[in-house]
């Protein structure tokens, strides 16, 4: 309510500027009470409804792997493996730049990023090997849904959002292949403790860069 009289205040002091008349006044009050007379943007983004909700939807499941990927990172720190937790604390990062991505789009085309809650995720995991193959699986979820994401805009004709989703097609096929890599690694050296000593120490070397979109970008 109160918001509501700031709004038809302003909209009052704006019809007096304006050379007050009635009619003048009266569009003034809808304005404010839509709300935009307050707002900088007065126009809409030209992103089509369902697409901007599929890409709101996709930035919560970016910052979710994040999560995902963080716990994996705590749990490994938790039973010794360091270079493990490195490997993973940098996938955490990544995600987050994945996320950063998408809302750096939706602004530039003038959609609102809505961010909603992100679930809970899992804590424990009862190996370094099971880490590698939930990320694996996770990771076919995240591709499907980009694909879905490629769909909803080739469907809309919205050649930018096309664009832009190429880089996380490709993205993708890396993620994927990445997991495999590290199934392969970790299963390769299954009971070997020496072998998972190494392979730890190897994990701790992976740095993180910032994903070229964003590099970019600034
Ligand atoms: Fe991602
Ligand atoms: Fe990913």
């Amino acid at each position: 309510m109160a918001q509501f009289f700031l709004s038809a205040y302003i909209a009052f002091a704006y019809s007096i500027i304006k050379k007050f008349d009635l009619t003048n006044f009266v569009f003034c009050i809808i304005f404010a009470i839509e709300n935009r007379i307050i707002t900088l943007k007065t126009y809409t983004t030209m992103l089509s409804e369902r697409l901007h909700a599929a890409i709101n939807e996709q930035i919560n499941a970016e910052l979710w792997s994040a999560y995902l990927y963080l716990s994996m990172s705590m749990d490994a720190e938790a039973k010794g493996y360091k270079g493990v937790a490195n490997w993973f604390y940098v996938q955490w990062q990544e995600e987050q730049d994945h996320a950063h991505i998408l809302m750096n789009y939706l602004n530039s085309r003038d959609a609102k990023v809505v961010l909603k809650p992100i679930a809970e995720v899992r804590t424990e995991w009862d190996s370094v090997q099971e880490m590698f193959r939930e990320t694996l699986r996770h990771e076919k979820v995240v591709t499907s849904l980009i694909n879905n994401l490629a769909a909803i805009a080739h469907e809309d004709r919205d050649f930018a959002s096309s664009n832009m989703l190429v880089w996380f097609i490709d993205e993708q096929i890396e993620e994927e292949s990445t997991a495999r890599d590290m199934i392969f690694a970790s299963e390769a050296v299954e009971c070997d403790k020496y072998g998972m000593y190494q392979l730890d120490k190897e994990l701790a070397a992976r740095v993180y860069t910032p994903a070229s979109p964003l590099a970019t970008a600034e």
